[in-house]
């Protein structure tokens, strides 16, 4: 998704007026205001890029015109956190925690032995699905993790599939430590054989710093067998409790660290001045009744931050970033604004993008058209589908409530 884009089989118009917008977010670095919102404007997108953007009255010539009819339009949801490739639900696992069962590591090893069983097709067709899910609520760059497979060849072709929807893949071997196996020679494969297998499918590594999965010094050996091959480094870390791995991932100066939930003072002021973007992931605290991460504290301390869905079966089945966005609002103290720019702007930096999460002159024409006025109803009007439109790369795909 966003990379590879769609072919909707129509032929590529030169330049495209957009009309009828209500508020336009463009999230401008340069704006006085966080979005860089402009009211009553136009957009227009020229090939697979935006070209202009400004008020309406100003607007200038195009080859054709879209009158998107009174609605807001916002770059695409830039989801940097998610893990697609996987078989089977755990529907009994969740509905067990909603009466106080804990959240653990170990339910990983359930969706393993069910991706493991899974044909490339079967993988494929699922990916498909939940990424079409994700389309249709306004998602254009989507970051898909490897991590339910677990052996040389089933963490290769989770990649493989992944690539089919994205350039944005990360190895995720070090997930948690398959049943019956050896820590350290587990350790070994990943970053032996596997990493090997994996690299080629790969633009990032990841590793599960937690109790239950794997400790600082496992987690740093293998970011340092994934950097020797070229892959960038991102981390899961203080989601389950308290621990080194926020910390490392600063001293790394990795891109991202993701979940954030359990932080001492340290470790906001550690990311503050490392500038490391820290990835919240609300769906998962909505899932496992955990206690939501606090942005508020974190954007305080000049933390840059991001949202995102980490879809997976376990921890967070949800492919809906506008569902996070009102969780960030409601529960993590964030305003509308700051809940858009982090599950835009926000999941640009965490993927160490300049070309998304933003609709200025030269950046990708990926953006969605709400059936709203603004950006505040995401979080005033949670479970909408106010999504009517998702553009990828200059082209509308998926379903259109046609612009009146
Ligand atoms: O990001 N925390 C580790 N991995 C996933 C959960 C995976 C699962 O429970 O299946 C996460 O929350
Ligand atoms: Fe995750």
């Amino acid at each position: 998704m966003g990379d590879t884009g769609e072919d909707t089989g129509e032929d590529t118009v030169a330049s495209t007026l957009i009309t009828g917008i209500s508020e336009l977010v463009t999230n401008d670095p340069h704006a006085s205001d966080l979005l860089g919102a402009v009211v009553d404007a136009a957009l227009v997108v020229d090939g697979d890029r935006v070209a202009w953007t400004g008020p309406a009255h100003l607007a200038p010539a195009a080859d054709t015109a879209v009158d998107v009819g009174g609605r807001a339009v916002l770059p695409g949801w830039v989801d940097s956190h998610s893990h697609l490739v996987f078989a089977g639900d755990r529907a009994a696992e969740f509905e067990a925690r909603m009466t106080g069962t804990p959240y653990a590591a170990g339910g990983i090893r359930t969706t393993v032995a069910a991706t493991r069983a899974a044909t490339d097709e079967q993988l494929t067709a699922h990916v498909a699905a939940l990424v079409g899910e994700m389309r249709r609520q306004g998602t254009t760059t989507v970051e898909i993790k490897s991590g339910y497979g677990l052996t040389v060849r089933d963490e290769a072709r989770s990649l493989a599939v992944a690539r089919q929807f994205t350039e944005e893949t990360t190895f995720l071997g070090a997930h948690v430590v398959p049943a019956d196996t050896d820590p350290g020679a587990y350790v070994d494969l990943v970053t032996g054989p596997m990493l090997e297998a994996a690299a080629p499918h790969a633009r990032w590594i990841d590793v599960f710093c937690e109790e239950g999965a794997f400790d600082a010094g496992q987690a740093r050996a293998v970011l340092a067998a994934g950097a020797a091959v070229g892959l960038r480094g991102r981390l899961h870390a203080n989601q389950l409790t308290y621990g080194p791995g926020v910390r490392l991932a600063a001293e790394l100066g990795l891109v991202a660290v993701d979940h954030c939930t359990y932080l001492a003072d340290a470790d906001v002021a550690t990311l503050a001045d490392s500038g490391t973007v820290a990835t919240l992931l609300p769906g998962v605290e909505f899932s496992t009744r955990q206690p939501y991460p606090d942005a508020r504290r974190l954007l305080d301390a000049g933390v840059r931050v991001a949202i995102a869905s980490d879809c997976n079966p376990g921890s967070s089945f949800t492919s809906s970033i506008p569902f996070c966005v009102a969780l960030a609002v409601r529960e993590m103290g964030m305003t509308p604004a700051e809940a858009v720019h982090a599950a835009t702007s926000g999941g640009a930096a965490a993927l160490d993008r300049a070309d998304v999460g933003r609709l200025v002159p030269g950046a990708r024409a990926d953006l969605l058209v709400l059936d709203a006025p603004s950006h505040r109803h995401l979080a005033y009007r949670p479970g909408v589908p106010l999504v009517t439109s998702t553009w990828l790369g200059g082209r509308p795909t998926g379903a259109l409530v046609g612009p009146s």
